[in-house]
């Protein structure tokens, strides 16, 4: 095995170092002085002893081992995982921009007060919303914050509505804001086209509901036709609508969900907007509102004043701040630029090429998998293996076979509501070749099912680790070079 791949404890020898700095010239301390005598150690830590080379080596072999949008296809469902332009790391990583604290005079920033309170016009502008807030830093973090915003309002308005309704297809991102924003959660079913089911919306609507979470396109890929008809049924009952804007990507520049009857609209920048996604953060979740939720918007506020751009915290009725100081500003940058670089004529023909790869897609392997929802869809489509369940192939070994020819498989298993779910989304910036490359790999695996289904029952067979317990994965990583490791090592042949 090359030195590269081995773990970097197997390749360490004593002595060797990675580093060559100059004699120190201060005095040594005597930590046993300074520091409590349980903090101190026994024996030294017992780092690996290698070269920078080997260093170097070892980092540049682990991150090949991951799979980003950077090097390979990536249709994750409901993820838009989309090429993030380099000219976004340019401009975030001006100086102008790395080199300011946010606890600087506002006389001395207001070059990035400026790009703030632009992005959020232009958000608003994007979502048809009257204002707009950057601190949230996740989708979910816009969701909680945005249902903050409604509980406020409601209760400023002597209400007392303690319920959301969110359609059996929502992401679980949004019961679980309902949830911890302290409403308890109703899931209606969705009607047989996969859309919100009006009879059981209007059931379910009455004087308890605080609002209803909806996103559109829903996470099938398809558009609620009937929106202006639902934002009136929960309007007429004194509900709000909340527009969960991780679809964004088939809207831009053909609707908003302000002219659809949002009330408040949450948007990922790391989705839609093209900056990094993934790994936990740091991602962005900006909520814009309508005018009489405005008041309630977090503090503090970017504002512009004559020609000052102002941090205004003098908003009484706030939920106040939800995230430190304005948001994730690296974030941000990035997004504006992706904004200004695109402009409304660019960000238009995103939505309209999402959603014709995601047709063409669709057209394709229609023919190989069940569709349940057979239809012109938006950005993406479900699929359910269904079909090659009855082979015995789940959707899941599907998935794991992908991975031996270098794609990130779709997202599977959800939404819910569809058995063996395949929930693909190839976003607008992949080639009409890649397209046509996976298509034919998913039809390969189709085919596999009917004539050597062992082959996708074992799968992956390329990839350093085969199967894992990825619950206990999850639950339980070893993150920490152990004999267990080594034994594991084995096991698992690494
Ligand atoms: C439809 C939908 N809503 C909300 C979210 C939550 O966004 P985040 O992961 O940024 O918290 C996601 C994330 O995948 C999503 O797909």
């Amino acid at each position: 095995m090359v030195e590269y791949n081995k773990l970097i404890f197997e390749i360490s020898r004593p002595g060797r170092v990675g580093s060559s700095l100059p004699e120190s010239d201060v005095d040594a301390i005597d930590l046993k002085e300074k520091i409590p005598q349980h903090l101190i150690r026994d024996v030294s830590a017992e780092l690996p002893e290698v070269s920078e080379l080997q260093l170097i080596r070892h980092y540049t072999a682990l991150s090949n081992k991951n799979h980003g949008i950077d090097n390979g296809f990536y249709p994750l469902g409901s993820c838009t995982m989309k090429y993030n332009p380099k000219i976004n790391e340019d401009v975030a990583h001006l100086q102008g921009f790395t080199h300011i604290h946010p606890y600087q005079p506002v006389e001395s920033v207001q070059g990035a007060l400026k790009l703030l309170y632009e992005l959020q016009e232009d958000l608003a502008e994007i979502t048809g919303m009257d204002a707009v807030t950057l601190q949230p830093s996740a989708g979910a973090q816009g969701e909680w914050t945005g249902l903050m915003m409604v509980k406020a309002y409601l209760e400023h308005n002597g209400e007392k509505r303690t319920k959301v309704l969110v359609p059996d297809s929502a992401h679980g991102t949004n019961p679980a804001s309902a949830t911890v924003a302290g409403f308890k959660t109703v899931t209606i079913p969705s009607n047989e086209q996969g859309l919100v089911d009006l009879n059981e919306l209007r059931k379910h609507m009455n004087s308890d509901v605080a609002a209803l979470m909806l996103t559109n396109p829903n996470t099938l890929g398809l558009f609620e036709k009937e929106i202006i008809e639902i934002a009136k049924i929960v309007h007429d009952s004194g509900g709000l609508l909340y527009y969960d804007g991780a679809n964004a990507n088939a809207i831009l520049g053909k609707t908003t969900p302000g002219q659809m009857g949002f009330d408040i609209v949450h948007l990922n920048l790391h989705k839609t907007f093209t900056t990094p996604h993934g790994g936990g953060g740091p991602g962005a979740g900006p909520v814009g509102v309508k005018s009489k939720l405005l008041p309630y918007l977090p503090v503090p506020r970017i504002e512009k004043q004559k020609d000052n751009y102002v941090i205004d915290y003098n908003h009484p009725l706030s939920i106040g701040r939800v995230k430190g100081y304005y948001g994730n500003f690296g974030i941000l940058v990035r997004a504006y630029t992706y904004i200004r670089t695109m402009g409304p004529e660019g960000l238009r023909q995103v939505s309209e090429s999402a959603v014709l790869h995601a047709n063409y897609l669709r057209k394709k392997l229609e023919p190989y998998f069940d569709a349940p929802y057979s239809q012109i869809c938006k950005h993406e489509f479900v699929l359910s293996g269904s079909r090659q369940k009855k082979q015995g192939v789940r959707t899941l070994d599907m998935a794991k076979r992908l991975l031996d020819f270098g794609y990130h498989p779709p997202t599977i298993y959800f939404p819910l509501n569809v058995e063996e779910c395949l929930m693909i989304e190839p976003t607008e910036t992949e080639s009409k070749e890649t397209l046509d490359a996976f298509a034919d790999v998913m039809i390969q695996i189709a085919r596999e099912v009917e004539e050597n289904p062992d082959i996708v029952l074992n799968a992956p067979h390329t990839t350093i680790i085969g199967r894992l317990d990825e619950v206990q994965a999850a639950r339980q990583p070893i993150l920490r070079y152990t004999k267990e490791v080594e034994l594991e090592k084995e096991t698992i042949k690494l």
